[in-house]
């Protein structure tokens, strides 16, 4: 039976980098004409997305689109839209806020679908860069990790819709 094992990312660690992006969010958006719309990833980056806005102080509003994988273990870069945007984003600061990349293939997919509508700019936070499995090169402006190639679960990253709510990024063990 898989298993959460060795915590590659404990709790203090989360905190305080996501309060480092959340100071560079403050820097970078602070001043701007308008208040970014910060779009949440669904599912994985639902623990990420609350913590980096509650970091930063800025004004800000918040939305959340769903996508899928047609690719079943194997990613394909087919991504469909399941839960879209309840809003507007045409000449608006975007911020995507993703929980991992892996091959790029989502994110990649997911930026231009929403260049296609028109924002005045689109950046992308991610907090896990599993930068090995890249298979396409994609833009990320912040980064909170940089980590191995090893299934991990918790702070919204399952197996098997199991382990998101770990407080802690962990290595899946015994699969
Ligand atoms: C994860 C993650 C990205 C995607 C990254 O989603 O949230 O959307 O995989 O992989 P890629 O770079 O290879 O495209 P997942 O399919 O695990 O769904 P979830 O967020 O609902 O857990």
């Amino acid at each position: 039976m898989a298993r959460p094992g060795r915590i590659l990312i404990s709790e203090p660690e989360l905190k305080a980098r996501i309060g480092e992006l959340g100071a560079d969010l403050a820097r970078d958006y602070g001043r701007g004409p308008s208040s970014p719309i910060v779009v949440g990833v669904l599912q994985g980056a639902f623990l990420f997305m609350a913590d980096l806005v509650r970091a930063t102080q800025i004004d800000l509003t918040t939305d959340f689109i769903g996508v899928v994988s047609y690719a079943g273990a194997q990613s394909s870069g087919h991504v469909r839209i399941v839960s879209d945007l309840s809003m507007s984003i045409e000449g608006r600061d975007v911020l995507v806020v993703e929980d991992i990349v892996d091959t790029g293939l989502t994110l990649t997919y997911l930026k231009r679908t929403l260049e296609a509508r028109h924002p005045r700019s689109l950046r992308v936070c991610v907090l896990v860069d599993k930068v090995e499995r890249r298979k396409v090169d994609v833009g990320l402006d912040y980064v909170g990790f940089t980590i191995p190639n090893v299934f991990v679960v918790g702070y919204g990253f399952d197996y098997e819709g199991l382990y998101r709510n770990l407080p802690y990024v962990a290595a899946l063990e015994g699969e």
